[in-house]
């Protein structure tokens, strides 16, 4: 056993083990954990797949995918895995899919925890094989986003599962809050006594969230077309980092204290103006240049209907009506083809209240507090440093908290320590239900105001990013994206 201990006896049953997301992320997850002697001997992982394989077919299958998308440090321990696989081909939904799993899962040690690697509308046939067993010791059950596309149908499938199980057996992944930068978040915020006084309407001129993409819709369209990057992108992962930001400090860490605050957050969410002087714009991705390659506009991705109207890129302003944060813009921002891969968190604080130094340059900047979660997992204090030299010109400089360079341990995976927490039975990093339908909630209103003004997206090339209209609209809040003010 290594210093982090055993997770001890469990059986994780991965279904959709033949799934990209599975090979991507939840396998190469497993493996490093099995490395790092999270596994006891008695763990068991079985992957349930429609394909007939045994273990060490699927363990190949997994090495081969990754080999071809060049993730060697995915590859790296897949067979740390083979001493705890197993294998079941079943079709869910199928007349004996239950009798198969009850078959295979007999006598394996508990708590059997299901992970449902799954489209949404294949989360029912998975439940129907589940007994009702409300202890979440025996069972857990851990759900991919979206649940659902909108709030009814996310309604319906968390009721068939609070038919069968407590919430405290269930799992609703957002790998967002799997990342350490936010959770470093949550440390800078709770940990620390001197940025908390100033997260307030007093000292911040604005909050922007950026999570740009510079890839496209690869292989995925036959969900992206219906998700599009409202349902992909902000319904969670951008509105749970709003969350982790704006929300007062819990009671404790526990997870329903954490939770209870998101929720209060995510219920205060004004719904952007969509006519009139619009807060939000959507785009959709045209030909252009990524990297200096050339790639095509969306309506020729493979899968993709050429009358698309499906959104690639988002921007929009919300604000938080609470006493601490009302008036406050809170601007988001996510696409697809964008020049680069990064996402951060900008907290703009305001001016001095009476400049008496000379700006370099002309312009201030103030401060500002970034927390970068890709690629680079750092936070960035940038304040206004006086020049050498006789005169009293201020410029601003970085002061840098690397976490890689501070603690010299390589950044886990998300999943990594998403699914060592579910072993564990750690909720506090998982979504509650009434955050996901409060998230849903604001999700429909926002995508239903489209579709009454009738907006469509606008088209954007391929290595910009986004609409020009979405930096007009930051400016109308008074705010540069980040790109810009760098
Ligand atoms: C997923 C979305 O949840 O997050 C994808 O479905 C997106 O469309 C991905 O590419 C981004 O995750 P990350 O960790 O690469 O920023």
């Amino acid at each position: 056993m290594n210093q982090q201990g055993s997770a001890g006896d469990f059986t994780f049953v991965l279904h959709g083990a033949s799934g990209d997301l599975a090979k991507r992320k939840i396998i190469p997850a497993l493996a490093h954990l099995a490395e790092r002697g999270y596994f006891s001997e008695h763990a068991r992982v079985v992957f349930s797949q429609r394909e007939k394989q045994t273990p060490d077919e699927a363990l190949a299958g997994v090495d081969a995918f990754l080999k071809n998308a060049g993730d060697e440090a995915g590859r790296k321990n897949l067979g740390k895995l083979k001493p705890f696989l197993r294998t079941l081909p079943i079709t869910l939904g199928a007349a004996d899919a239950k009798a198969k799993m009850d078959e295979c899962l007999k006598g394996l040690p508990e708590p059997h925890v299901h992970y449902a690697a799954l489209p949404s509308s294949r989360f029912a046939d998975l439940l129907s094989c589940l007994d009702s067993v409300r202890d979440p010791n025996r069972l857990r059950l851990v759900l991919e986003k979206p649940l659902g596309f909108n709030a009814a149908e996310s309604a319906a499938i968390e009721d068939a599962v609070a038919a069968k199980l407590d919430e405290s057996q269930v799992y609703r992944i957002d790998h967002y809050l799997g990342k350490q930068a936010v959770q470093n978040l949550l440390a800078l915020r709770l940990g620390n006594r001197i940025f908390e006084p100033l997260l307030t309407r007093e000292h911040v001129a604005s909050v922007q969230i950026t999570v740009a993409e510079d890839l496209g819709v690869e292989e995925r369209a036959g969900f992206y077309e219906h998700a599009g990057a409202i349902r992909d992108m902000v319904q969670s992962h951008m509105l749970q980092m709003l969350a982790i930001v704006a929300m007062e400090p819990p009671v404790s860490l526990e997870a329903n204290s954490l939770r209870d605050e998101k929720l209060k957050v995510l219920k205060s969410l004004k719904v952007p103006q969509i006519t009139g002087t619009p807060e939000i714009v959507v785009g959709q991705y045209g030909e252009g240049y990524v990297k200096g390659q050339p790639v095509q506009e969306y309506k020729k991705e493979k899968g993709v209907n050429p009358n698309s109207t499906t959104e690639t890129f988002v921007a929009f302003r919300t604000e938080v009506q609470t006493w601490r944060w009302a008036g406050v813009p809170f601007l988001l921002r996510t696409g697809k083809r964008m020049p680069k891969r990064f996402a951060e968190i900008v907290i703009q604080f305001r001016d001095v209240p009476k400049p008496l130094f000379e700006p370099v340059g002309g312009q201030w900047t103030g401060n500002q507090l970034i927390i970068h979660l890709q690629p680079a997992d750092k936070l960035e204090l940038r304040l206004l440093a006086k020049t050498p030299g006789e005169r009293e010109r201020l410029k601003p400089v970085s002061l840098d908290l690397d976490f890689f360079n501070t603690w010299r341990i390589p950044v886990r995976d998300a999943y990594e320590r998403l699914i060592s927490d579910i072993l564990r039975g750690r909720l506090g990093l998982f979504l509650r239900r009434d955050e996901v339908q409060t998230q849903w909630a604001f999700t429909d209103n926002v995508l239903n105001g489209l579709k009454r003004a009738g907006v469509e997206p606008s088209p954007y090339t391929s290595g910009t990013y986004g609409p020009s209209s979405a930096t007009a609209m930051a400016l109308r809040s008074g705010a540069l994206w980040a790109e810009d003010s760098v």
